[in-house]
């Protein structure tokens, strides 16, 4: 049977002492439920923290025996661990720092060392724990470098991560110190995944703008790996809060009446404690609107129900201080002996009270500044299942706002905009009430947290499929390798075709200064004393000569409207130039509105390149002008091409697979070699016979029987035919 090594900071369980002896309860979370709800094919083993410091070395083996029954494996953390890994980086760096609260990020260099070496410490026990075949599913921002770790000892399993908070834009990212490390340990992962597009954008922006990876379609290929980054909203367990009588424990009732006391109407507002959710704001809202619509005083009540957290933290319990003053002078100045505006509660409910009171609400104030998700919005929304009566006022700062669109949502750094939220939401008619719950209620019930889990894994398991099936075209250390070097030195009559940019050279630099380096010259030097060897190249043809006339090699360059044999350049016949005038003003407009771009001029073609332009804007640029090259070369036999960070525009007729052809008439190889990593390289797979050994370089679609990863493959590869 396979397994699922899931890994958190806090495992699903809680642990008690009493009288000297532990007790665990198991906590039902939402991820606890979805994963357990995950196939029953799978074995699932959760790692993490157990939250309470034990301090006597003889408890940790009955515990760690005791959670062994329940599939679980804790992590002990020391109480300088706790507080600067815990307390420390996680929340008082990377909590507020991903929630844009950037003026309580704490950098300091020992909370980010014990945040290594703690995520280090859950990398030895997945060391020991792992078996063959095991899957890694790593939760949240705790242990954003243990993708990596893990990575480091087992190079090719498959690891997933999710965060579950946001993921911020590049420019609040960019301001911490340990950027750099941070990417590359979620990068670790084979599967990256968020709770909405926005986070996920961030993220690959990051990635691009720091790292230098760009990606495809989510996709980002890192050294002879691909990391996948997607989208995965976290839904709940909708029937358990829709029909909670099944879930209740022995004594509980669900009782929506034990919270209404009165015809007032109740709004809700439940949080833990955290200055991310915006409860001072709503407090003071709320005030706002009493003041703004005093007709609603005595009718209106708010149920602000507060959990503890994080109590170490400073700024929580900073906090704490100030919803307790806002909460007091609220009470205090509208308080009657028959009403008060405010019900507050500072600790945690129990889950057959909670779901009393999502059903007794009128309307829930959900208001965060910034949240990864907000799941009581969506616990809201299912228990008034039967209902269909009440109204969600929703924060466009949670991440559920992408789904909840039917709530009334509202920017809760806008006191006036969540006045009027509250006093549409306490006119709204119950047939809208029903209509915009009904709506809310259809999304949630396909995509529950059970949903949420399967499709994750499903896209990790589909990952390791193709992965495997790309391995098997990998000519790294393969049995096809083996194969091709064998025909190799069997043959006598041998065709070397190579690419230059991106399968000789990287090009992640000014393409105009890929001088070969020596290394390379020699390598090249070395092949064609043993075999024809052709570069056949987009480049112009003063420019190669340049380079690698030396060489005494044949050439095509511009695409194959210059080629050379026996050292020679010769000319593709019926080639026109005289368009360039025409196409010519419009690039230079275009290099105008994109700064950092850049035309060049080759003899029968010219080329706009945009390597260095950010790629939304280049996306956008070149969508603007397509149509009208398009139009202006469409009378003139002319191709437009969109290659690898350049567009070219060229006689119609010139292309590299035609180039090709020239070396393949009036003489018979034994063996063809072609590499190239472009679209255009693929005109070159193309014509070549079947028999050919045809490689791209990179993980795009191609035609090419083989793929390599990166110039430096190509290059040891090219090592072994000298
Ligand atoms: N919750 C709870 N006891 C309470 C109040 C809330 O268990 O007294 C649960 C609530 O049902 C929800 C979770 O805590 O599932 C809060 O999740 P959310 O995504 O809203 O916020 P987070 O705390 O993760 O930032
Ligand atoms: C958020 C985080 C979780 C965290 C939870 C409670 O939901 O995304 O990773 O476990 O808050 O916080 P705590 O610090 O008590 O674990």
């Amino acid at each position: 049977m396979s397994r699922l090594i899931i890994i958190s900071n806090r495992l699903p369980i809680t642990i008690d002492k009493k009288d000297g002896e532990l007790f665990y309860h198991p906590s039902a979370g939402g991820l606890a439920t979805g994963l357990n709800s995950l196939k029953d094919d799978i074995d699932k083993i959760w790692v993490g923290w157990i939250g309470k410091h034990i301090s006597e070395e003889w408890e940790k083996p009955s515990i760690i025996k005791s959670l062994e029954q329940q599939k679980m494996v804790p992590v002990f953390l020391s109480k300088e661990e706790e507080e600067l890994y815990y307390e420390g980086f996680s929340n008082k760096a990377i909590w507020p720092h991903f929630h844009y609260f950037t003026q309580f990020t704490t950098y300091k260099d020992k909370y980010w060392e014990s945040y290594k070496s703690v995520n280090n410490k859950f990398a030895e026990i997945i060391l020991n724990l792992f078996q063959e075949g095991d899957k890694i599913w790593i939760h949240d921002y705790q242990l954003l470098l243990l993708p990596q770790m893990i990575r480091e000892y087992f190079p090719d399993i498959s690891i997933g991560f999710f965060l579950h908070i946001p993921f911020p834009s590049y420019e609040v990212f960019r301001m911490l110190p340990w950027r750099e490390e941070m990417l590359k340990g979620i990068l670790g992962a084979d599967l990256i995944g968020f709770h909405t597009f926005g986070y996920m954008r961030h993220f690959l922006s990051a990635a691009y703008r720091i790292l230098g990876y760009e990606h495809n379609f989510g996709k980002i290929t890192i050294n002879n790996r691909v990391s996948n980054v997607d989208v995965f909203p976290m839904g709940i367990d909708y029937d358990k809060y829709a029909y909670p009588e099944k879930h209740l424990l022995k004594g509980e009732t669900i009782n929506p009446k034990k919270f209404r006391k009165d015809k007032s109407h109740l709004i809700l507002s439940i949080d833990r404690l955290d200055y991310t959710k915006g409860i001072p704001e709503r407090i003071k809202a709320y005030a706002k609107f009493l003041e703004v619509h005093p007709e609603y005083i005595g009718k209106v009540t708010m149920v602000m129900i507060v959990v503890p957290s994080r109590s170490n933290v400073d700024q929580y319990q900073e906090l704490k201080n100030e919803i307790d003053t806002l909460v007091g002078r609220l009470v205090g100045y509208y308080s009657s002996f028959e009403w008060k505006p405010i019900q507050y509660f500072y600790r945690s409910f129990s889950f057959s009270d909670l779901n009393s009171l999502y059903r007794a609400a009128d309307i829930a104030l959900v208001m965060p500044l910034r949240d990864g998700m907000n799941l009581v919005a969506k616990e809201f929304i299912a228990a008034k299942e039967k209902s269909k009566k009440g109204v969600l006022i929703l924060s466009e700062m949670a991440g559920a706002s992408d789904e909840l669109s039917d709530a009334i949502i509202v920017n809760p750094h806008d006191a006036n905009d969540i006045v009027s939220a509250l006093a549409k939401a306490l006119e709204m008619n119950k047939k809208e009430q029903s209509r915009r719950l009904g709506n809310m209620q259809s999304k949630m019930k396909v995509n529950t947290v059970n949903y949420w889990a399967n499709t994750f894994i499903n896209e990790l398991m589909e990952m390791e499929e193709q992965k495997k099936q790309f391995a098997k075209n990998l000519l790294i250390g393969s049995d096809e390798r083996k194969k091709l070097l064998e025909a190799y030195h069997k043959a006598e009559n041998r065709l070397i075709i190579l690419d230059y940019d991106g399968t000789l050279m990287d090009f992640n630099v000014d393409p105009l200064s890929v001088i070969p380096d020596e290394e390379l010259l020699t390598l090249l030097n070395g092949i064609k004393l043993k075999n024809k060897l052709v570069v056949i190249s987009g480049r112009d043809k003063k420019t190669l000569n340049e380079w690698l006339s030396p060489l005494e090699i044949d050439m095509a360059a511009e695409h194959g409207v210059w080629i050379r044999k026996n050292e020679k350049w010769r000319v593709s016949r019926n080639l026109s130039k005289s368009w360039k005038n025409k196409v010519l003003p419009v690039l230079m407009n275009l290099v105008d509105r994109t700064p950092g771009s850049f035309i060049e001029e080759k003899d029968y073609s010219l080329a706009w390149h945009y390597r260095k332009i950010d790629k939304d804007l280049s996306e956008k640029r070149i969508r603007e002008y397509r149509d009208v090259l398009q139009y202006l070369t469409a009378n003139l036999d002319l191709q437009v091409l969109e290659g690898n960070k350049v567009v070219e525009i060229k006689n119609a007729g010139v292309n590299k697979g035609k180039a090709t052809r020239s070396w393949l008439r009036n003489q018979e190889w034994d063996f063809i070699l072609a590499i190239g990593d472009d679209q255009t390289d693929e005109d070159i797979f193309k014509v070549l016979p079947e028999s050919a050994f045809t490689i791209k370089v990179g993980i795009q679609q191609t035609i090419a029987r083989y793929n390599l990863m990166s110039v430096s493959d190509v290059r040891t590869l090219l090592e072994e035919l000298v």
